[in-house]
């Protein structure tokens, strides 16, 4: 009423004004796309994103990995929802903690970025069942991911769940939220592919229960080729500047940019040089791409029993541009934080106009985005070996192999792929504790007895026994061995043979650990024969299967078996080959201390631990417990467990995830140089090592003092060479090159003032740089920790830098 008559005593003119205003206001809450950018808000926008999945760090880490992101030039933080932490039975939800979407949404807004939210609910993603809970899978008719009634109920109901708690809280960008954009389904294309008819029914289906759900804001389908109208296809892989979206009016969009790759048990540490991660940016958005994401800008750790594969290793880490432990990465944060400000000094002729190309030489090309009041261009050098000069209106750059350079004005190169302007820094591992006071438990074998309840004349598959309550499941027999059996005399034992279908299993005989086998990623089954010693009358046979992380990927994966399937026989007696696998077994889920709840301290109280001379050592099944004080600082903390071999760890109860430094990583290594097609078999570290030595202790898990450490070791480890490290940076390096383009150059647009290069080093806060360990004005050779002079070398390399330090901190020389 009051408005009313407001407006009623306005002059006309600012009637007018405030009609206008209604309805700017009207478009401002909008996200709509056309060919060239998804349109927030009536503007069209070049987007870069990061993917952070929230379960894979601390609700207190969260602000700090968000703000990082936006001091790195992120304009949208990308998550999957992950359906099996949110509804671990069914109509049993959880929204707490490290699974608390909410809070984790809420604080991408309140720094300014927008939220890319994949519902999935299938995610892929190295999760454990591709983030499916493992409830769904014994739905009565379920088929997964297909044409299948229940499945598609299942399906409906989470996301609407999700949607309708987004709706609530006001989350999507037309309600003044930040979810600018949403994801149903993941890379269903190639499955798709495969299964023909079902699959078409399901993508239109899917789509179209998205779409019905009203959010306000797009949705996409990633690699997605027929994804219906409204629906938009997007590209993941390591390069995708060849990717066109199924419709004209569709914008190109890149959702899974991938910054490195998993580590995989078993598997070296894959790499993926800064330089071909910000050419292959920029040689997607030269070509009109207007969306990328890094898959995953911070990765983060599998924590509990999350990570999936199977044999995919708890640390995530997947050489993010903030590493797994919430650090920088650097050179790689950096020079994309500086790609960024590149592509955004271009943005306003990016949006305008598809670019007109020109190809000045072999393996050149130039890409010029011409609009009315603004230019930009790309200058590229796909030559993986040489430089090159190319001429772009009458003025020369020099492109290393492997390059563009960004021009925002189409003048002035300020930023060059292969030209590294940020700095490096070497990441150092320093024990702070090394001193742990164990106490140890060891836990019998199980083995079949009279009261158990859990028999078969058959055997049986494990996740469906233990619906993945546990990694353990027990498989246990008797074998009579009669007095006369032949090899009781000659001493030439029996061999068992015992084929699982995976992931690893280790093998007693009358309580004695007979051998450990396991399988691997490509290869989850094993097959453990080796003679055992058996005795006369009746011995027990305890196999203790154990799975390592359920498959997320590949068609029909939740039918994929794990546990001792068969066949099992015995080998080399009287009677030739005893078959084993039709005989009675007894099973038992999990083990003994996960039901005593060893991992807690009230739990522990119900066993008899032993410590100084009489602490186990090198003996499978073992408990070890100690307690520990904080240390001083924020530097991250992990422990190493380089003297281990497989197992669990928990602190205050919560567990860290499975370790298994005994997993060594094979494969070669072997050098890594940026130039030419990136592939994960390219740049690997940690050849002969074990895949994974450290494992991140988030450091609000801890208490300043008597946190409770509990260890379970499958094989049989040493403890006492356990210690806790903190994780710091050692040194800080930078390159400049003569005529380098930086983004300094940035202010030749206005000034027209040309800036020599710069070399900018800092510090972490609270760390100082203390020494310079090494200067070369010349050709230095080597990388950052590993330099050496060149066949060039100014003798008075170090005054430069020397004089400066002195004086600054941070300095820039
Ligand atoms: C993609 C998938 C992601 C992740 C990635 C590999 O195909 O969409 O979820 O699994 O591969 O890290």
């Amino acid at each position: 009423m009051r408005s009313r008559v407001l407006m009623e005593n306005l002059p006309k003119a600012s009637f007018y004004t405030l009609l206008l205003l209604l309805w700017v206001c009207a478009v401002t809450a909008s996200v709509t796309y056309d060919h060239k950018a998804i349109v927030v808000n009536g503007q069209r926008r070049i987007l870069i994103s990061g993917s952070i999945h929230y379960p894979r760090s601390t609700p207190q880490m969260w602000p700090d990995l968000i703000q990082k992101a936006k001091d790195g030039g992120l304009d949208v933080i990308q998550t999957y929802v992950f359906w099996n932490g949110h509804e671990p039975s069914p109509g049993k939800y959880y929204f707490e903690d490290r699974y608390d979407l909410v809070k984790f949404i809420k604080l991408v807004q309140q720094a300014g970025l927008n939220v890319h939210l994949r519902i999935g609910p299938y995610v892929c993603a190295e999760w454990n069942f591709g983030g499916f809970p493992v409830w769904l899978k014994y739905v009565p008719g379920i088929a997964f991911r297909t044409d299948n009634e229940p499945f598609k109920a299942a399906m409906q109901k989470f996301t609407e769940k999700i949607v309708s708690m987004m709706k609530a809280e006001k989350l999507f960008q037309t309600q003044g939220g930040p979810i600018i954009m949403s994801q149903i389904e993941n890379e269903y294309g190639p499955v798709e592919w495969e299964i023909g008819a079902p699959g078409k029914a399901y993508t239109q289906w899917a789509a179209q229960m998205a779409v019905g759900l009203d959010t306000g804001v797009p949705w996409i389908m990633c690699k997605q080729e027929d994804a219906p109208d409204p629906v938009i296809d997007t590209c993941n892989g390591f390069y995708c500047e060849n990717f066109t979206p199924n419709k004209k009016y569709k914008p190109k969009m890149w959702t899974e940019n991938w910054t490195g790759w998993y580590t995989e048990f078993g598997g070296a540490v894959p790499r993926r040089p800064a330089e071909d991660l910000a050419f292959s940016v920029a040689r997607f958005v030269q070509n009109g791409g207007s969306f990328v994401n890094y898959y995953m800008y911070h990765g983060g750790t599998n924590f509990e029993r999350t990570s999936g594969g199977p044999f995919i290793a708890t640390s995530y880490d997947y050489d993010a541009p903030i590493d797994e432990y919430g650090l920088l990465n650097e050179p790689k944060w950096g020079h994309l934080r500086d790609l960024h400000k590149a592509i955004k000094l271009c943005e306003p002729a990016l949006v305008s106009v598809d670019p007109t190309l020109s190809w000045p030489g072999n393996n050149l090309e130039i890409h010029e985005f011409k609009a009315s009041g603004a230019c930009a261009a790309f200058l590229a050098n796909y030559d993986t070996a040489s430089s090159a000069t190319v001429t772009f209106r009458n003025v020369k750059y020099d492109l290393p192999p492997w390059s563009i350079s960004i021009l925002p004005d189409c003048k002035t190169a300020v930023f060059n792929t292969a030209r590294l302007g940020a700095q490096s820094s070497l990441m150092k591992m320093t024990a702070v504790n090394t001193a742990f006071d164990w106490q140890s438990y060891n836990e019998e074998p199980a083995s079949s007895n009279e009261d158990d309840s859990l028999t078969a004349y058959a055997l049986w598959e494990q996740i469906n026994i233990t619906r993945d309550s546990t990694d353990y499941l027990w498989y246990m027999t008797d074998v009579n061995i009669d007095a006369n059996e032949g090899f009781i005399k000659n001493g030439q034992f029996p061999v068992l043979t015992v084929m699982s279908a995976g992931h690893a299993l280790n093998v007693f005989i009358n309580g004695q650990l007979s051998g450990s086998v396991y399988g691997g990623l490509d290869f989850p089954k094993l097959t453990f024969s080796d003679s055992v010693k058996l005795r006369v009358g009746n011995n027990k046979i305890s196999l203790l299967s154990i799975a390592v992380g359920l498959p997320n990927v590949g068609l029909h994966f939740e039918t994929w078996n794990a546990g001792v399937l068969g066949p099992v026989t015995l080998k080399g007696l009287n009677e030739g080959t005893r078959d084993l696998a039709k005989q009675k077994w007894s099973y038992k889920i999990g083990l003994k201390g996960e039901a005593l709840n060893l991992n807690t301290v009230s739990g522990s109280t119900s066993v008899e631990w032993v410590q100084g001379s009489l602490l186990a050592k090198k003996q499978p099944l073992t408990w070890y417990k100690t307690t520990f004080s904080t240390p001083a600082g924020n530097d991250p903390l992990a422990l190493d467990m380089i003297s281990m071999g497989k197992g669990q760890v928990w602190i205050n109860g919560r567990s860290i995830g499975r370790h298994w430094p005994g997993y060594i990583a094979h494969g070669g290594c072997g050098d890594c140089y940026y130039a030419g097609t990136y592939t994960d078999k390219k740049c690997r570290t940690n050849c002969g090592e074990p895949s994974q030595r450290w494992y991140h202790i988030p450091r609000s898990w801890l208490n300043p003092s008597g946190n409770y450490l509990v260890v379970f070791e499958e094989w049989g480890g040493e403890p006492t060479g356990i210690s806790l490290v903190q994780r710091a940076t050692e040194s800080v390096c930078a390159d400049i090159y003569e005529g380098q383009p930086t983004l300094k150059n940035r202010q030749m647009l206005e000034s027209g003032k040309v800036n020599r290069p710069k070399a900018h080093l800092w510090c972490p806060p609270g760390k100082k740089i203390s020494q310079i360990k090494f200067a070369s004005y010349g050709l230095p050779q080597g990388t950052c920790g590993n330099f050496k002079e060149g066949s060039c070398h100014a003798h008075k390399s170090y005054d430069a830098p020397q004089k400066v330090s002195r004086l600054l901190d941070p300095f820039t020389i």
